[in-house]
């Protein structure tokens, strides 16, 4: 039976593709398109669209023949509408890092179906099963211009839409005012304006129910939720949509890491805390910090170190005076002796001079965009006048890979954050081909405009860009890359490729080892290459609450290693701010304070209650590492989340579509954050189940909402999931030691079935080819039995020391045992008999669960054991 159906014959009678009554709105003076010579073949249907009237030339010319092609996944559908005469600009392939084994599929396996009108051209996308219409354009005409594309589907009254990025704000979208516009741009934290990232990709939630819908469109556009539909509106190239069926929101992000790129595995180190600030003055000062984090015991893993360590700005280079070369070296060896590491900031913008290497090299090697007249583009950034690597020049990555191998080698850093990629400059375009030193930063000097005046090439649509302009504080948009690209197709692809290039350095320069890379700018698939921060965020409480959205919309991006500026980047923080930010941001996936130039000092160690919060909070990141490793693992895997909308878990409860004040890690531990000041409780939503207290092992039985303590000396509220096993280690001041720490299993039972799994990965933590050496263990217990299972294949994994059991009836055996040594019985490999371990058991009543403690125990982690309780 053919999967495509055709409108106009099913209309009649059959709700498919009607949500609504809408008369066509929007576009009305527009013709739209009629459909011939539609051909079906194997996974394919191809058709011709034709212009089906006089063009209405919205904002430039509307192309008369359109020609559509929709391919079948299993789980995903593609909807591609091209101009049949010409090649528009398209994402080039090569920038995706797809799975290949997501290959196309026979539509009657697929989980979706197309249906269309063929006059005028629309189409639906509906899930086979169910027959629910997840995309509906049939109230809307197609319009396929030069510059111009939009496509609009209906939604449902108050949909619940999440994504459409990189945006600061609420998670769930405003379904009926929303305008997001999408023009990669380098601004501190404007809410619901477009900054760094182009991440066009929306998750929707219907009756329990996600399927996500993304565009694959480089050019600057606008995604409008209003009027009960969502639209696009871009500046050019194709349309090329992907539909994916979920049906839960983390089965649309395998669904979407498939297609775009999984998650890269992050070095184990990368998990630790991380200290940075724009402004320390001297390598002096740097070690000064790492010896007071040591000094308060405070966790600190990794030091940062921003531009100031360069030679006036310049990318490659060092400071003779504040950072010269024998002291960062010996700073770098005494870190790495202690486990620590140390990562520098590169920007892409390479400074006018004459007696720069990697400047004279790059001209050498003809690396750097273009004006229309072929010169070298010219903008301002923090060495003065500079140029810009163009990542499509064929010699660009050897340029780039030679200038961090040579520094490299004199500085040996354990990863880059590459920053100031949307690329961000201070003029408005080109700062004109001749200007070479060191002009004054345009904010810093009123008499001082570094722009010359220019005629931009603007397309007539307006994108909602906050700058106006697209070529404003950026490259123009006529600006030129390899091969006649333009600035204006390839703009927001301009991290995204910086990002490609740069781990392909940090591979070429170290084959074996995981490359550490975090970026500013990302694009669709950048999480297979770099981490993220959310860029330069204010000390205010509202972004301390701005920046869960934040972390939970780019785990849907599929980037999961991902936090804020702890503390907050502009403006001067207070110590309950920065105590409640260190509580919070002791989970990011990714954890780093990092303060602004102009900012008092932050670091955790300054205040006393700051200091002892911060050793509570991150004793707590510390014993939950391998847990955390695993949910990456999972997410390099899945692509699944590792912090966790409520809304994604627990899909029937209309109540949690909203909260975006709370999360999960993964699917097993609840984070109910203080995130107002002069608070000193937590109003927390607790969904369905049974919760236990991480600290306290209190259980709280959902849903309910309550209100916990939560006083500044005191811990950050967290709660287990009952029928969730929680694999953790001992905490200690580096990542190295605490993973040579024996680990402690929680076992939170489901009261009501009385079981609980859970899962461990693990390796040696840095390996960019693990192969065989790694364990993937999962772990399920039942009320007398506790086992593992998987592939066992690394083997420095120390043992499990001690259990705890939450969630079991107080009847339970063990419970007579407290206080004594008792003998348990335990199957492994290497002993296929059963052997007799002691445990100590401790047994504590609590009021509605008791909490059994089995210590002392050695249960291996390289081979799988049952153990009998
Ligand atoms: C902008 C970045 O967002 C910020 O984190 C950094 O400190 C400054 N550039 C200076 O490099």
């Amino acid at each position: 039976m053919s999967v495509v159906l055709r409108l106009a014959a099913v209309l009649v009678g059959s709700a498919l593709c009607v949500l609504n009554n809408s008369t066509v709105v929007g576009t009305t003076k527009c013709p739209g398109y009629r459909t011939s010579k539609v051909v079906e073949r194997g996974s394919e249907i191809f058709a011709q669209l034709t212009l089906n009237g006089a063009p209405c030339n919205m904002f430039s010319k509307d192309i008369k023949d359109l020609s559509l092609h929709v391919t079948f996944h299993n789980s995903r559908l593609r909807v591609k509408i091209v101009d049949s005469a010409k090649q528009h600009w398209e994402v080039p392939q090569s920038l995706m890092s797809p799975d290949p084994s997501y290959n196309p599929t026979d539509p009657a396996i697929s989980l979706l179906k197309f249906s269309y009108s063929e006059n005028p051209f629309t189409f639906c996308v509906s899930r086979k099963d169910t027959g629910e219409v997840i995309f509906d354009t049939h109230s809307h005409r197609l319009v396929f211009e030069e510059q111009y594309l939009e496509l609009t589907s209906s939604l449902p009254a108050d949909a619940n839409i999440y994504g459409i990025g990189e945006v600061i704000g609420r998670f769930r979208r405003d379904p009926k005012n929303t305008i997001q516009g999408m023009w990669a741009r380098d601004d501190a934290s404007p809410e619901y304006e477009n900054i760094y990232g182009d991440q066009p990709l929306y998750i929707e939630l219907r009756e329990g129910k996600a399927h996500g819908v993304h565009i694959l469109n480089s050019f600057g556009m606008d995604v409008l939720l209003k009027d009960q539909t969502v639209s696009y509106k871009t500046l050019g190239g194709v349309l090329d949509f992907s539909f994916f069926a979920g049906p839960t929101p983390a089965r649309v992000m395998d669904q979407y890491t498939a297609t775009f790129g999984r998650p890269h595995q992050i070095p184990y180190w990368a998990l630790g805390f991380h200290q940075c600030k724009y402004g320390y003055k001297s390598i002096g000062e740097v070690a000064g910090v790492v010896a007071n984090y040591s000094l308060a015991s405070i966790p600190l893993e990794t030091m940062w170190t921003d531009i100031e360590y360069m030679d006036m700005f310049k990318d490659f280079t060092l400071d003779p005076i504040n950072y010269p070369l024998d002291k960062v070296q010996a700073f770098i060896k005494k870190l790495h002796a202690n486990n620590q590491h140390y990562i520098l900031i590169v920007d892409p913008a390479i400074a006018r001079n004459d007696s720069y290497p990697a400047y004279l090299d790059g001209l050498k090697k003809d690396v750097f965009i273009k004006n229309p007249d072929g010169s070298n583009y010219v903008g301002q950034v923090w060495p003065g006048y500079t140029v810009f690597p163009d990542w499509f020049a064929p010699n660009t990555q050897q340029w780039w890979t030679q200038h961090i191998a040579t520094f490299m080698n004199d500085v040996p850093i354990d990863g880059l954050w590459i920053d100031m990629n949307e690329p961000s400059s201070f003029c408005t375009g080109s700062c004109g081909s001749n200007r070479t030193g060191i002009p004054p930063y345009p904010w810093k000097d009123p008499n001082y405009n570094p722009d010359v005046p220019q005629d931009f090439p603007e397309p007539n649509y307006a994108i909602h860009n906050y700058y106006g302009n697209l070529s404003a504080k950026t490259a123009p948009t006529n600006a030129r890359h390899f091969g006649g690209v333009t600035e204006f197709q390839a703009h927001n692809l301009y991290g995204h490729m910086e990002a490609i290039a740069t781990r392909s350095s940090l591979i070429e320069i170290n084959p074996a080892k995981r490359p550490f890379v975090l970026g500013r700018s990302t694009f669709t698939g950048s999480g297979a290459y770099e981490g993220h921060w959310l860029g330069d965020n204010h000390s205010k409480w509202s972004q301390l609450i701005d920046s869960i959205a934040g972390v939970l919309s780019m785990q849907m991006f599929g980037i999961p290693f991902v936090g804020a500026d702890i503390c907050g980047f502009s403006d001067d923080t207070t110590e309950e701010l920065c105590l409640r930010w260190m509580q919070l941001g002791s989970l990011y996936p990714f954890s780093r304070n990092h303060n602004g130039l102009d900012s008092i000092p932050q670091e955790p160690y300054l205040w006393p209650s700051v200091a002892e919060a911060s050793r509570k909070a991150l004793r707590t990141r510390y014993q939950l590492l391998p847990f955390m490793y695993t949910l990456l693992e999972h997410s390099h895997l899945t692509g699944a989340p590792v912090w966790n909308a409520l809304a994604f878990e627990f899909l029937d409860q209309k109540n949690l579509l909203s909260v975006d004040r709370q999360f999960l890690l993964g699917r097993s531990v609840l984070v109910s954050p203080v995130l107002e000041k002069g608070a000193s409780t937590v109003n927390a939503i607790f969904p369905p189940g049974t919760w236990f207290d991480y600290h306290t092992f209190k259980s709280v039985e959902g849903p309910k909402t309550v209100m916990l303590d939560a006083p500044t000396d005191g811990h950050m509220p967290l709660h287990v999931r009952g029928g969730h096993i929680l694999p953790l280690q001992g905490s200690a001041l580096t990542v190295a030691e605490a993973r040579r720490t024996p680990f402690h299993l929680i076992v939170a039972f489901d009261p009501i079935t009385s079981k609980s799994e859970g899962e461990l990965y693990v390796d040696d933590g840095e390996s960019l080819h693990v192969g065989p050496n790694y364990s993937s263990i999962k772990f399920s217990a039942d009320a007398y039995t506790i086992s593992s299972r998987g592939h066992f294949g690394y083997h420095s994994t120390p043992e499990i020391k001690n259990i705890t059991l939450l969630g079991l009836p107080c009847s339970h055996p063990l419970m007579q045992r407290h206080g004594s040594t008792v003998m348990l019985s335990i199957t492994t490999t290497t002993s296929k008999t059963k052997q007799m371990i002691p445990a100590t058991i401790t047994a504590t009543k609590d009021a509605a669960f008791p909490i059994i403690s089995l210590e002392n125990i050695k249960l291996p982690l390289n081979g799988p054991f049952t153990l009998q309780l």
